[in-house]
């Protein structure tokens, strides 16, 4: 499949997605949103993909927004339903995914785009990185599930703050916020991220998609966290994964996962 404001490159169990409109900074157009979409399903879908990094093209912007002259116009409807289709086909889509999805923030990381790697399952960033939700100073609120995953991730004070001065925040304070796990250079981003992409990827995937399912039930409503947890760790002595990780540590050999 041939994308035109992404980029994709799977290798060695590692499939990472750029974003590639670096003459607009990386913003989410209705195009990008929709290609997102794709490449996010046809990655997880993917049996040799283990890990999904995303990421933005040139040195200055992770994603700097949503398009921003794709809905000035729009009506009360249209805003609603642009907000709706956003949160369907990106945000919890990446989100909910049992592929791992790390987001590698390599410059701005601004409304929508701030938006994305807090869907993302964590985030490291660079060490040039703004990121912020400026939406306030357009007249409007974030609406892909920004006012939601920010307050989970850094608590509701700072994600308050945030929102109501639409300010931007350095790669040390969002390290300090909780924000991003990791802070490096640039140049040595997509690097940290393939190494912890390395560490995950020894792992059972059926484990790991099971702990992500858990992990999001917690932050649902109506859905209770602990019960969740349950069911997946029950339902994870019935895989063959299971039986291969067990096996082998009492074998006392690595276990080779067959990812079922
Ligand atoms: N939507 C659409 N276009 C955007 C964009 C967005 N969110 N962010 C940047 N761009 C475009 C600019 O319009 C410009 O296009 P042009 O060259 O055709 O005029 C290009 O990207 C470069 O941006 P520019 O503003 O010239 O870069 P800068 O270095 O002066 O400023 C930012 C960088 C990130 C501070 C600034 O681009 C900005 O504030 N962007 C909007 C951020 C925002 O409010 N995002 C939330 C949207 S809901």
């Amino acid at each position: 499949m041939s994308f035109e404001n992404i980029l994709i490159d799977s290798n060695d169990g590692i499939a990472v997605i750029t974003i590639n409109r670096p003459d607009k900074l990386n913003a989410l157009n209705k195009a990008t949103i929709e290609e997102l979409n794709k490449a996010f399903k046809l990655a997880d879908g993917d049996k040799e993909v283990k890990v999904i990094i995303v990421t933005g093209s040139g040195e200055k912007a992770f994603v700097a927004g949503a398009d921003i002259s794709e809905f000035a116009n729009f009506s009360v409807e249209k805003g609603q339903e642009l907000s709706a289709k956003g949160h369907e086909l990106l945000f919890d889509l990446v989100e909910n995914l049992s592929t791992p999805v790390i987001a590698a923030i390599n410059g701005f990381a601004l409304g929508g785009g701030l938006e994305l790697a807090m869907s993302a399952h964590f985030r490291i960033a660079s060490d040039n990185a703004k990121m912020g939700l400026p939406e306030t100073s357009l007249g409007v609120i974030p609406g892909y599930g920004g006012t939601q995953r920010l307050a989970q991730l850094v608590g509701k004070g700072r994600a308050m703050e945030m929102v109501m001065t639409a300010g931007m925040i350095g790669a040390a304070d969002a390290h300090s916020y909780g924000l991003v796990n990791h802070v490096t250079s640039q140049a040595e981003l997509l690097d940290k991220a393939k190494e912890i992409a390395g560490k995950i990827m020894r792992n059972s995937s059926v484990a790991i998609g099971s702990a992500i399912r858990a992990i999001n039930a917690g932050f649902k409503d109506g859905i209770n966290g602990y019960e969740e947890e349950i069911k997946e760790f029950g339902w994870n002595f019935g895989t063959a994964d299971f039986k291969e990780g067990t096996t082998a540590f009492l074998e006392k050999r690595r276990p080779n996962f067959p990812g079922e």
